[in-house]
């Protein structure tokens, strides 16, 4: 007897066959691994490297499909884990593409995504620093007289702070200005206690007539208060000619009162000392606040102290190059804080550096 076998086709499977299925799986197996470190690398920085991942991976003709299609033609008992396989890849692929979409269209520039029609955002103005706004008028004032603006440095040598401007080494007029030291290499230099310094370099390095004005920051070892800071800024003014007078400082002065608090303004000179100047003064403005009725800026008196001066001392001329026998000058130098406050009423001096916008705002209407 002839045993038949039975034919049984579905489970029979020639080895050849065996050999190149399991070749397949690994070679997709292969591939879903390789895409699946490509997708990670991928760089999407913009719309068309989106398009660019979405063509490669999801497109129509794109690594997912043909990989699905593949499937198809492994067997029924490995299906199970490739079809795991590429369910996770395609997953991959898909949120990669959602998130970077997501975050292109919220930073997307491109001029569709730009509403024309929207009304634009209020932009904040800003303002300019009420004591920048005093300082450039003071500049004008003197610029329509003539004077030059010149500046110098605010780290200063002893020579151009002190000695210059005849104050001898152990002169008590020194510790009038509380002055901050610093090392510089070997040499001590001081932070400029007072614009007068850059009358010394505008001396020394023209020839008269001079007629210049000098603003710029100074700094004083002060506790901070509101009537007192560590640092604050003057404008100081210088004019050497042949014959200046005292008559032509108090006119100089008289004017510049006039244009800064208006026409009404009048001015009173009172002994002082300065040791480069003599004789000095310093100077009172009528009080702007009470109109000179007497308030309690003014104490009650009427005037406000707005600046010191004096006719340049032959003894600074000489320091500085300029013949004293042939020229004389004066010289004058105010706080610009000093001027700002009377003129805006401000009264901490602290408001000025701690830029609060709500105090900053209320000057917009100078710029
Ligand atoms: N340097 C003086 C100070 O800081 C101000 C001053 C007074 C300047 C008299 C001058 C002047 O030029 O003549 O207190």
């Amino acid at each position: 007897m002839v045993l038949k076998q039975k034919k049984n086709t579905k489970s029979y499977t020639p080895i050849k066959k065996i050999k190149l299925l399991s070749a397949r799986i690994t070679r997709m197996k292969v591939l879903i691994d390789k895409s699946i470190a490509e997708i990670e690398a991928f760089n999407i920085e913009d719309l068309k490297s989106l398009e660019d991942f979405r063509i490669l991976f999801l497109g129509s003709k794109g690594r997912v499909k043909n990989l699905f299609g593949e499937l198809k033609g492994v067997p029924n008992e490995e299906k199970r884990e490739v079809g795991q396989l590429l369910n996770n890849f395609r997953a991959l692929a898909e949120e990669k593409f959602a998130s970077f979409k997501d975050q292109l269209e919220n930073t997307a520039t491109d001029s569709a995504k730009i509403d024309a029609s929207r009304p634009g955002d209020d932009q904040e103005i800003g303002a300019r620093h009420p004591l920048s706004l005093v300082r450039s008028e003071i500049i004008d004032i003197f610029n329509r007289i003539g004077y030059a603006v010149s500046e110098g440095p605010e780290i200063e040598d002893d020579w151009h702070n002190f000695s210059a401007l005849n104050f001898p080494p152990e002169h008590p007029a020194r510790d009038m200005q509380d002055t901050f030291f610093i090392e510089k290499g070997d040499v001590e230099m001081a932070l400029r206690t007072h614009t007068s310094s850059v009358q010394v370099r505008v001396m020394e390095n023209s020839k008269p007539p001079i007629r210049t004005i000098s603003p710029g920051r100074v700094y004083r070892n002060e506790a901070i208060s509101a009537r007192a800071h560590c640092f604050f800024h003057q404008v100081e003014g210088l004019y050497i000619d042949k014959n200046v007078s005292f008559a032509d400082l108090k006119q100089t002065l008289l004017y510049f009162a006039k244009e800064m608090f208006g026409e009404k303004a009048q001015i009173r000179l009172r002994p002082s000392y300065f040791p480069f100047t003599e004789p000095s003064a310093e100077v009172d403005v009528s009080c702007t606040i009470c109109n000179s009725k007497g308030c309690n800026v003014c104490k009650y008196s009427g005037w406000l102290e707005i600046l010191g001066c004096g006719m340049v001392d032959p003894n600074v001329l000489d320091a500085c190059g300029i013949d004293s026998k042939e020229y004389s000058g004066f010289a004058f130098g105010m706080g610009i804080e000093r001027i700002t406050q009377l003129k805006y009423k401000v009264n901490d001096l602290r408001l000025y550096s701690e830029n609060d916008v709500r105090f900053l705002k209320q000057f917009t209407a100078g710029i």
